[in-house]
């Protein structure tokens, strides 16, 4: 039996990412290739999310193309990671008996174990730690030449928002020791990474577990590092964003002007029935702080339509609110049912159609409103890292400012990966900014 070609398919959020870079660091080291579509692979792994019931409806799909490829090519060695892995367990094997083996969150590291025992027993295989304990070991990603890399700094959820699934798939909150995570960025600089973005569900949390070290001081560390010249993060929890993080990152020099403060909800009532610790009023002050300690910041948020008990009223208060604050963007979710969660059986659900015509309502205001913060930069210039090409046309290349706004402009220039170049903004969209390059104050 020969295997040497993989292709991993990862659903979810930035830590599914990170894990499957990781993974793949591990089917390399036993001699296995990445190839670019799963008819090639001769190991096939999903790394699944299961935040809402739509992200596991794609996933099954996913499931049912790969038994085809498997009646075709029985030596194929498929398995299922990831969080709804973790969530489904051996359940899955029912539902899907293709499916090799499955591996829950916290045991990516045992990839190679399985996949050996999987080679010299084609029996069913599930490892899955207990959801309140072990550590991943410290796993690195193949090094392809990125400029960009996810770095986890800590794992797991303590905050059980009452809707969310993730603190039962991914465990209980702990923190990677801050020299661990200094080490790895400080490797990452040396081999041409210029830009990092810190992984955990809760980045203001970091540290709580360790001993006189928080997430300031990470950034203040971090921004230390030479070549390192963008520091990402997501995601901060409104609660535990402080004054100590906000001022950091005004005095840093790498920390990017971008804040994602996932909100989730307009409405007070809502935002205790989430168990989300904060209220309206607290973030209107915070959102005011972060504004008046980096005035030319980006802020961006969650929203979730729909949660149960969601009255027109506290919908119409959500609408009054982010006109108020004005976010450049927001990702918005129809509120979807997770069973185990409190939320999945609290009384009043909102009907289907109700929470979708709201979701359009949220949207659209929300649009305009990106779109004509995004009108503010005609004739203003902004600094991007540039990325690339586009994927559709190999002269226009892509790039993010600080701010976490894509840039599109005409090459013209020698321009390459990891270059700061500044563009001239003539073309704003809703989701993007088109411009000009401008070659001369490169
Ligand atoms: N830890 C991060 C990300 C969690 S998941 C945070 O707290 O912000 C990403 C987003 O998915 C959440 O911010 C939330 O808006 C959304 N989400 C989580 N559970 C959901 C559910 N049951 N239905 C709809 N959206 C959900
Ligand atoms: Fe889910 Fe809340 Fe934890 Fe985010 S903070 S992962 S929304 S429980
Ligand atoms: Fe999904 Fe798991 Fe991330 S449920 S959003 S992949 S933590």
């Amino acid at each position: 039996m020969k295997h040497n070609k993989y292709k991993i398919l990862t659903y979810g959020c930035q830590m599914n990412e990170s894990d499957s870079m990781r993974m793949g660091t591990q089917l390399e080291q036993l001699g296995f290739k990445e190839c670019s579509s799963m008819e090639q692979a001769d190991i096939i792994l999903l790394n699944t999310c299961c935040v809402r019931e739509s992200a596991e409806n794609k996933i099954y799909g996913k499931i049912g193309e790969i038994k085809h490829l498997k009646q075709d090519n029985p030596e194929i060695i498929f398995g299922v990671v990831g969080c709804m892995a973790q969530k489904e367990g051996e359940k899955l094997f029912k539902r899907a008996p293709h499916i090799d083996f499955v591996l829950g969150t916290n045991k990516i590291h045992e990839l190679n174990n399985v996949i050996n025992e999987i080679k010299m027993s084609r029996h069913h295989l599930t490892e899955l730690a207990p959801s309140d304990g072990g550590t991943p070991e410290e796993v690195l990603p193949p090094d392809r030449g990125d400029l960009s890399v996810w770095v986890p700094i800590t794992y797991g959820c303590n905050n059980f928002c009452t809707y969310c699934i993730v603190p039962y798939v991914r465990g209980r909150e702990h923190s990677r020791p801050m020299q661990a995570v200094i080490d790895e960025v400080k490797n990452y600089s040396k081999n041409g990474v210029k830009e990092i973005t810190l992984l955990g569900q809760n980045v203001n949390s970091y540290g709580k577990d360790l001993v006189n070290v928080d997430f300031a001081d990470l950034l203040y560390n971090l921004d230390k590092i030479d070549g390192i010249e963008r520091i990402r993060y997501m995601t901060s929890h409104p609660r535990d964003l402080n004054d100590k993080v906000i001022d950091t990152i005004k005095n840093s020099r790498h920390v990017c002007t971008h804040f994602h403060l996932p909100v989730q909800h307009g409405s007070d009532r809502i935002l205790k029935a989430m168990n989300r610790g904060y209220t309206i009023e607290y973030y209107r002050e915070l959102v005011e702080k972060v504004r008046t300690a980096v005035p030319d910041c980006s802020l961006t948020t969650d929203i979730i339509v729909g949660f149960p008990g969601e009255t027109e009223e506290d919908f119409s208060q959500m609408l009054n609110f982010i006109k108020d604050i004005r976010y450049d963007a927001a990702y918005t979710f129809l509120y979807s049912k997770r069973s185990g969660t409190p939320a999945a059986t609290m009384d009043n659900q909102v009907a289907e159609d109700v929470k979708k015509q709201r979701l359009n309502k949220l949207m659209s205001v929300q649009n305009n409103i990106s779109l004509s913060i995004n009108e503010t930069f005609v004739g203003k210039c902004v600094e991007v890292m540039v990325e690339g090409p586009s994927r559709t046309d190999a002269n226009v290349y892509t790039g993010r400012t600080s701010t976490n706004k894509i840039v599109l402009w005409q090459k013209e220039g020698q321009e390459k990966q990891g270059d700061l170049l500044t563009v001239k903004i003539t073309h704003p969209q809703t989701w993007i900014l088109k411009g000009e390059a401008q070659y001369d104050k490169q």
